[in-house]
């Protein structure tokens, strides 16, 4: 069981629009309400829109955390990390999925619909719902750092 009430944003292009679906159900039938944000149509679309509607839920606090689904999921990670305060990883796997979000924060979840199943698709993102991040002092100076690099932060030559 995913935890319940969680609030998850979930955005597709064409490539990730049937396992979209696929996960959106699922999700509801574990207690989580689910905001899909499109796309709403098999027809081509572009991952960086679907990126921003998920990232902008999320960093106005409507969402707890988002999923992003495109054909290999590189896409939308690479478009979701332009957002300060959005920390997306392409995750296949579910101990990427829990260690993602314990160690790192990771908010954002993204799926290569081309590349993983369904089933698989379905425990990996119980893997990153059912995640907390672990608020070791290591793991917060991580963070510091990476708010740094998001502020513009350059060394100095
Ligand atoms: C769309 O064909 C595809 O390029 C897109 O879904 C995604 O895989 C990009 O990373």
């Amino acid at each position: 069981m995913a935890r319940e009430g969680l609030r998850i944003v979930i955005g597709s292009d064409h490539g990730g629009y049937v396992l979209k679906g696929e996960i959106a159900e699922y999700l509801k039938g574990e207690g989580c309400h689910v905001i899909d944000v499109g796309a709403y149509t098999p027809e081509s679309s572009d991952y960086p829109d679907f990126a921003r509607l998920v990232s902008e839920k999320i960093l106005k606090g409507e969402a707890d955390r988002g999923i992003l689904i495109c054909g290999s999921g590189v896409g939308a990670s690479v478009a979701a990390n332009k957002f300060p305060g959005i920390r997306a990883a392409v995750c296949h796997d579910t101990y990427s999925a829990r260690q993602g979000v314990e160690d790192d924060d990771m908010n954002v979840l993204c799926l290569g619909a081309r590349v993983i199943g369904v089933e698989l698709a379905r425990e990996v993102t119980l893997s990153f719902l059912n995640a907390e991040f672990k608020a070791l002092e290591r793991y917060e100076r991580r963070l510091l750092k990476i708010r740094e690099i998001e502020q513009g932060w350059i060394t100095k030559d």
